[in-house]
């Protein structure tokens, strides 16, 4: 047997002398309901690890034909060690991932999962969410550094897994609403991108969203755009594989000096909050965009207030938040830290002060806000 090294993030104990909290009464069955939703998120925590590994290793896809099948027969059909295989299906069957047949003693993925953990196509494709929630919590003990001092940390200084979990976990939204209904709401877009406009895409990372306007709307063109340069590199070989490099060019350039004027569309997928200076990027998309122009910011799903994402999606979100969005703002130039969960009341006077005066909310899903945005 081999070891592998792994290297360590280790994280730093507090220094400030511990005191105990003052003593108050205890409720000892809402403390126990505590410690098991705990051990539950505990199990989840680590699932995330394990449906990456799922991902990685093909067991889900041996999977997808519904057929029972046994840890050997994992183990054969991945070409991977029977050891892993039974552990990690047993703790896939402990978490409701996979169903566990006693008497058979064989192992089987329900459909609906299966459609979830291995159809790309699926609008709920899963596996870049847990991609990108374990690349971020890898990353999360330079975040705590981070806090400590008041530093950001940069998109660019993620792991790989944060990047590419980033670009399937979106790509799958982009697929399912883009073209069929986010583009539909803007008014009178769809007509102009039919006809040939130029649009650029800012902040584009590796372009999923670029990529898949340029292949719905052929006669138009478009510049993608953003300040990492790993980034922009995959996004130009991914527009190659797809086909549409005659019609797409990526540039790196933060959102405030990005090339070209008289854009039909600017697009925002996920990241002007990102932005250390997102009044400054609305300035520049201001001087680069056409008079009777259209900016369409897609948001991540918020409201207004903290109390009205205290919910499922707004949890995943402010963990986001505060392990890499708020980390991203913080590491440039003004530092304005707007939050994953900024909300449209926000993010309308981000746009006001960049010299635009039109804003509506233009739809929705369960997670994104399109908010439409007109000099
Ligand atoms: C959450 S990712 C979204 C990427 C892409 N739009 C997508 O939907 O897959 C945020 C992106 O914003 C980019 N970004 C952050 N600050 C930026 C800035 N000031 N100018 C340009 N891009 C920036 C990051 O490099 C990253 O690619």
């Amino acid at each position: 047997m081999t070891a592998t090294e792994q290297p360590t993030a280790t994280v730093q104990p507090v220094t400030q002398p511990q005191t105990r909290p003052a003593s108050r009464p205890v409720d000892p069955d809402k403390l126990m309901a505590f410690v098991f939703r705990a051990v539950d998120e505990v199990g989840a925590t680590l699932n995330t690890a394990l449906v990456v590994m799922g991902d990685a290793l093909g067991y889900y896809r041996a999977m997808a034909d519904g057929a029972g099948i046994t840890p050997s027969e994992l183990a054969e059909r991945t070409a991977t060690s029977e050891h892993y295989a039974r552990e990690w299906l047993a703790a896939q069957a402990a978490g409701g991932y996979v169903e566990h047949d006693p008497v058979t003693r064989r192992y089987t993925l329900p459909a609906e999962h299966a459609s979830a953990l291995v159809d790309e196509s699926s609008p709920a494709y899963l596996p870049g969410f847990f991609q990108i929630a374990a690349g971020t919590v890898r990353d999360a003990a330079g975040v705590i550094e981070a806090a400590r001092n008041g530093d950001g940390i940069g998109w660019h200084a993620h792991n790989s897994d944060v990047h590419v979990g980033c670009e399937r976990f979106f790509r799958t939204m982009y697929n399912a609403h883009l073209t069929s209904e986010w583009l539909p709401a803007l008014d009178g877009v769809v007509a102009k991108l039919e006809r040939g406009a130029a649009v650029a895409d800012v902040g584009c990372g590796h372009g999923a969203s670029t990529i898949l306007m340029a292949r719905h709307f052929p006669r138009s063109t478009f510049t993608g755009s953003d300040y990492h340069a790993g980034s922009i590199e995959i996004a130009r070989s991914r527009a190659a594989e797809a086909g549409v490099g005659d019609r797409v060019r990526f540039e790196i350039a933060p959102a405030a000096s990005f090339s070209g004027s008289g854009y039909d569309l600017v697009t925002m997928f996920d990241c002007l909050h990102d932005m250390g200076d997102p009044v400054g990027a609305a300035r520049h998309v201001r001087e680069a965009i056409a008079d009777d122009g259209t900016w369409m910011i897609v948001e991540p799903m918020a409201g207004d207030r903290v109390e009205d994402n205290l919910n499922p999606v707004g949890r995943a979100y402010y963990g986001f938040s505060t392990l890499l969005c708020t980390p991203a703002s913080l590491s440039q130039d003004v530092g304005l830290a707007l939050g994953t969960q900024a909300g449209p009341a926000r993010i309308k006077d981000v746009v006001t002060a960049g010299g635009f005066s039109r804003f509506r909310a233009a739809t929705a899903t369960p997670f994104n806000n399109v908010l439409e945005v007109r000099p």
